[in-house]
């Protein structure tokens, strides 16, 4: 299950993205919101996010005017690695070498066409693991208030 949220500045790639998983079967899950009437990013990136803590969705899928505030808020949460993409390049890069569990997008910035296309990028690219996932052991280890040796 896809958890798919987003501010008034990013309804519209949010609802692009959602045709898309309903064109390719993709079972998701909107947690809004629903019109470009302005609303406050953190609700939604704290709704998909702890969506995807909870392991009731995978991955999620969150959009604002730039793709930063969303994620910024989303990374306050404990297990949400959420990468901010504008390109095909990084959306395939976080998958591979950061396991990220949230794609962060803007709809000021990037285009439907470019959510889309980046959506399923970051949906079918798997983690490549090795020296990676002791990376990401170590983003973890900060989270948990480690420190690093
Ligand atoms: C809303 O105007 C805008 O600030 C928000 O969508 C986002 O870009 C914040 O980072």
């Amino acid at each position: 299950m896809i958890a798919l949220g987003a501010d008034h500045g990013g309804y519209a790639i949010k609802e692009a993205v959602k045709a898309y998983l309903q064109r390719e079967g993709i079972p998701y899950k909107d947690f809004g919101t629903n019109s470009e009437e302005s609303v406050d990013y953190a609700i939604y990136a704290a709704r998909v996010a702890h969506s995807i803590v909870s392991g009731e969705c995978e991955k999620g899928i969150l959009c604002c005017g730039t793709g930063i505030g969303i994620s910024m808020a989303a990374n306050k949460v404990k297990g949400i690695r959420a990468a901010v993409c504008t390109n095909e390049f990084c959306a395939e890069m976080t998958r591979r070498h950061n396991d990220a569990n949230v794609l962060a997008m803007g709809g000021r910035v990037i285009d439907e066409a470019m959510a889309v296309k980046l959506a399923d990028i970051f949906l079918h690219t798997p983690f490549d693991g090795g020296r990676h996932a002791r990376r990401v052991g170590q983003i973890t280890a900060l989270e948990n208030g480690e420190d690093l040796k």
